[in-house]
C-alpha cells in the first residue's frame, strides 16, 4: 500500500490517541486483560516529597498546597496501593511485552523492589539530565527508569547504554515534564508501528507525543484536568501540523 493510500486509510479511523481525566488505578480496571503492547509512565510519587521540605513548603514554592496550581496531584504511593497499580499493569499488559517505570531516587527505595512482584525486571536506567537541579546534598542530576517485562521479548537494538543523557526541558510549560526524546528511548527498544501504549499518568502528554511520532496508537489517563487539556492539545497538534507546542525546537530523537 503507498504511503498516501496508507494516510486515507488512516484519516478515516478514530483519533490513535484517547487520554481520559481519571485515577489510574479506576482508568487501568476499565481497560481490557491483555489490551497494551506497551506501559511508559512517570507517576507522581508522594514519598519524597513528604520527606524533604525546603522554603516555603516542599521542594520548590508550596509544593501540594491546593491554592498552588503550580504543582499537580501526589499519587499515594503507600505499597498497597503501589501493589494494586502494578497488578493492573500486568493484568492490562500483553504477553512478551516490556514496561518502564520512572523512579526518583527516594521513591526507588521505597517501592522499586515491588515491581519484581508482578514482573521480571531487567534493568534499572540511569537518565542523565545533563544539567544541574535542586539537592540538599549532592544536587541532583539523574532520575531512575526501572525496566521490567512480562513473558519474554528482546530490545529492538542491542547498542543502546543503561545511561541515557537527554537534556531536561528549559522552562516547562507543565510542572515534572519529561523530555519526549526520553520516552521515544523507551519506544525504541520495546515497539513496533501500530502498538498500543499506556501512560496511566500521562501528565502534559510527552510519552504521548512520542508514541504518536512512532507510528503507535496512545492511551492514557490524568488525574488533572489542566494535564489532560495539555495532553490533548499537544496530540492534536503533533498529529495536524507535526509541531509540539510543548517542545517546539527540540527534537524528540535522542542520540544517547
Ligand atoms: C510526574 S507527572 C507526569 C509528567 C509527564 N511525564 C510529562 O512529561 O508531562 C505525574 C502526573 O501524575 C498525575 N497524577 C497524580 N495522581 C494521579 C492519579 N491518582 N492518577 C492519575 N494521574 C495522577 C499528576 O496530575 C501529574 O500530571
Amino acid at each position: 500500500m503507498s504511503s498516501l493510500a496508507r494516510a486515507e486509510q488512516r484519516s478515516a479511523e478514530p483519533a490513535p490517541y484517547t487520554i481520559a481525566e481519571q485515577d489510574c488505578i479506576a482508568y487501568l480496571r476499565a481497560l481490557a486483560d491483555e489490551s497494551v503492547d506497551l506501559i511508559v509512565t512517570d507517576p507522581a510519587y508522594s514519598g519524597m516529597n513528604q520527606h524533604m521540605k525546603f522554603g516555603h513548603g516542599r521542594i520548590v514554592g508550596h509544593y501540594g498546597r491546593p491554592d498552588n496550581a503550580r504543582w499537580f496531584r501526589e499519587f499515594h504511593d503507600d505499597p498497597e496501593t503501589y501493589r494494586l497499580f502494578l497488578s493492573e499493569c500486568r493484568r492490562v499488559l500483553r504477553n512478551d511485552r516490556h514496561i518502564y517505570i520512572m523512579f526518583d531516587s527516594y521513591s526507588l527505595l521505597s517501592l522499586g523492589a515491588l515491581v519484581r512482584e508482578s514482573f521480571d525486571v531487567k534493568g534499572l536506567i540511569v537518565w542523565d539530565k545533563v544539567a544541574l537541579g535542586m539537592g540538599h546534598y549532592f544536587r541532583r542530576r539523574h532520575e531512575q527508569i526501572v525496566f521490567a517485562g512480562k513473558g519474554k521479548r528482546r530490545v529492538t537494538r542491542r547498542d543502546l547504554p543503561d545511561v541515557w543523557a537527554v537534556r531536561r526541558v528549559h522552562r516547562a510549560a507543565y510542572p515534572a515534564q519529561k523530555p519526549v526524546a526520553l520516552f521515544d528511548l523507551m519506544l525504541e527498544a520495546s515497539t513496533e508501528p501500530g502498538y498500543v501504549v499506556c501512560d496511566p499518568f500521562v501528565g502534559s502528554g510527552s510519552s504521548a507525543v512520542a508514541a504518536l511520532r512512532r507510528g503507535c496508537s496512545f492511551i492514557g489517563a490524568d488525574i488533572d484536568p489542566t494535564a489532560v487539556r495539555l495532553a490533548r492539545e499537544r496530540c492534536a497538534s503533533v498529529l495536524g501540523s507535526g509541531v509540539d507546542p510543548l517542545e517546539p525546537s527540540t527534537g524528540s530523537r535522542a542520540a544517547v
